[in-house]
Order: structure tokens, then sequence, then C-alpha cells
């Protein structure tokens, strides 16, 4: 075949053309009226329905945004997917399949049957059985440290210094009693082998830090672009470990439908119950959106349409 498979390539399509597709797709969903906030944490019952960003970023470090795109939410369960990264750097990619699991559990989210099933094996790190255990692993002498360490670590990706929304992250503290009861059991079969508590704590911190559209794209670039964040040029992570990443987000980055977002994009990507997405086109763009309402599987409606629709016109699908 001499004719390229791919619509588009954005490395070669003028800053206009992109500008315009991410408009349109703002324009397009805008008025998309499907879903509700989260509200099992009472905070994200609060936050602005209709904040709706987009942003998009490649690797040679050109940003492109449209709507709200200085409104913060708070990173929710995107934080899984650095700490995960961080993890690998510190232990190597093996930590996952041969402790935490690699498979899609088919459950929700917070499922505890999916625990139950195998004893805390086979999980996910995209879960919340599998986050709270890599989160688990990430090393340091103190709660401090490791917390230092975790909070660094995401704002390297997103190229400034981030911060914890501490409403929600007090919110969701008093009300974990469900990601606690996890925690423990996966302390008691072994896969968590130091305070359950602490981790589960330092687990929902990391899902409180707040980022807006533009930092998500700008994480999400930087796993596009191998593991150098492509705005400040700082080599955040090893190259050869993003394919693992990202191999695990298209996995289960969007839970138990993570199938059907598969099939729509072919896009490795990532939800938060704070309404946020980053998906990734591996050399070809990192992109996100936000918006608070969500799906029953717990993804943003908004900005799952935004990202397909923009991952359609630029010819985003590697498959
Ligand atoms: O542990 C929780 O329930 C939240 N901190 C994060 C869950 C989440 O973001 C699931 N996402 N779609």
């Amino acid at each position: 075949l001499s004719t390229p498979l791919q619509a588009a390539d954005v490395a070669t399509m003028a800053d206009r053309e992109i500008q315009n597709v991410l408009d349109e797709a703002l324009d397009a969903f805008a008025g998309l009226e499907e879903g509700a906030n989260a509200d099992y944490i009472p905070a994200l019952a609060e936050v602005d329905p209709d904040i709706f960003g987009i942003a998009l970023v490649t690797p040679d470090g050109r940003v492109f945004t449209a709507g709200d795109v200085e409104a913060e939410v708070s990173i929710q369960s995107i934080s899984k997917v650095f700490t995960m990264a961080l993890v690998m750097e510190e232990q190597g990619v093996s930590f996952a399949p041969e402790g935490v699991g690699v498979d899609a559990t088919g459950q929700v989210f917070n499922s505890i049957v999916a625990v139950e099933q195998h004893r805390g094996a086979e999980m996910n790190p995209m879960v919340n059985a599998g986050a709270i255990a890599t989160t688990s692993r990430v090393s340091g002498a103190s709660r401090d440290e490791i917390w230092r360490r975790i909070l660094d670590f995401h704002a390297r990706f997103a190229g400034r210094k981030l911060a914890v929304n501490e409403p929600v992250y007090e919110s969701e503290a008093a009300t974990n009693q469900r990601n606690q009861a996890i925690g423990r059991l996966m302390y008691a079969y072994g896969h968590i082998e130091v305070d359950p508590d602490r981790a589960t704590d330092i687990y929902t911190e990391q899902c409180s830090i707040n980022v807006n559209a533009r930092d998500l794209a700008i994480m999400a670039g930087t796993l596009a672009n191998a593991g150098l964040n492509p705005v400040t040029g700082e080599t955040v992570m090893t190259a050869e470990n993003v394919p693992e990443v990202l191999a695990i987000m298209a996995t289960a980055g969007l839970y138990d439908d993570a199938g059907k977002w598969l099939y729509r994009t072919g896009l490795p990507a990532k939800s938060g119950v704070g309404g946020g997405i980053v998906a990734v086109s591996p050399g070809n763009f990192g992109l996100a959106a936000i918006a608070p309402p969500l799906d029953p599987a717990g993804n943003s409606v908004k900005a799952q349409a935004a990202i397909d629709y923009i991952s359609q016109k630029l010819g985003g699908n590697p498959y």
C-alpha cells in the first residue's frame, strides 16, 4: 500500500485547522445534557456542571485550547496513570503483571466483588484496589516524602506546580470508608505491605490534585511524546516504560467501558470522576477534555464525545 492509512497527519496540519477542530467539538457538544456530576464524594456535586474545556498538545510543543481552559477540577482517577508511571520508574514495569495485575476486571472501578474474586490478585492499577496498592509501593521514608514524590511527578508531567483541592480532599477523606475497606482487604490478601490506611489516604490526596484541561493535555502529550514533556523539554519518565503505561490505560482506563471506548477510538485513555479524560495518540498528540457530568460508568459524557470527534478528525486512531 502506498497510500497512508491515516485520515490526517497532525504534524503537517496548519495550526488553524487543528484549532477549528477543537472549536467545532466545543460547539457540537457543549449542549449535551446527559449525565450528572459525581455525588458520592459530596464536594464533587458542588462543581459547576457547565465547565467544558478542551486542549490538545503535539509532540513539537504546540498547545491548542477551547472553552473553559482555566477551570480546575480534581484530577481523580487520572492520577492513577501517573502514580503507576512513577512506580514503574522506581521498580520497573513488571510490578504490574507480576503484582497488581494488568487485566480489566469488568466491574465498576470501586468493586469489592472484583477484589474477592481472586483474593486481590488479577486487578489492575486503574481500578481503586490496584491503584491503592500501586500508591502503597511509592518509595519514601515518611508520608510527607512519599506525597512530595507523587505531587512532584504529576507537576513535571503538567509542566507547572500543582496544588491539592483541599475541600475535595477533606470531603473524600471523610466519606471514603469503601476505599478504606478496599485498602484493608488488599492488605489482608498480601498485596499491600505497608499501613493500608495511610496508602488509602495518600491515594485520596493524589486524586484531589487540581488540574485544568491544558494541564491534562500536556500530561497526555508527554505520554504521546515518549516521556519527554513537549512544552518544558524535560524528560519526565523513561521512554521504555511508556508503552506499558499506554497498554494499561487501553485495557482499563475507562473501567467497565474500556472495551467500548477502545473500539470507538483506538486511544489509550483515562477518566476521572472530577470530569476529566486524557487520551494519547502515540507520536501524534495528547488530548484532554473536562466536563463534570458523568455517564453511569463514571466517565465524562462531553469529554468522551469531544475526544472521539477530535481524534477522528485528526486521524488519531493508531489502528
Ligand atoms: O477513589 C475514588 O473513588 C475517587 N477518588 C476516584 C474515582 C474515579 O475517578 C473513577 N473515575 N472515573
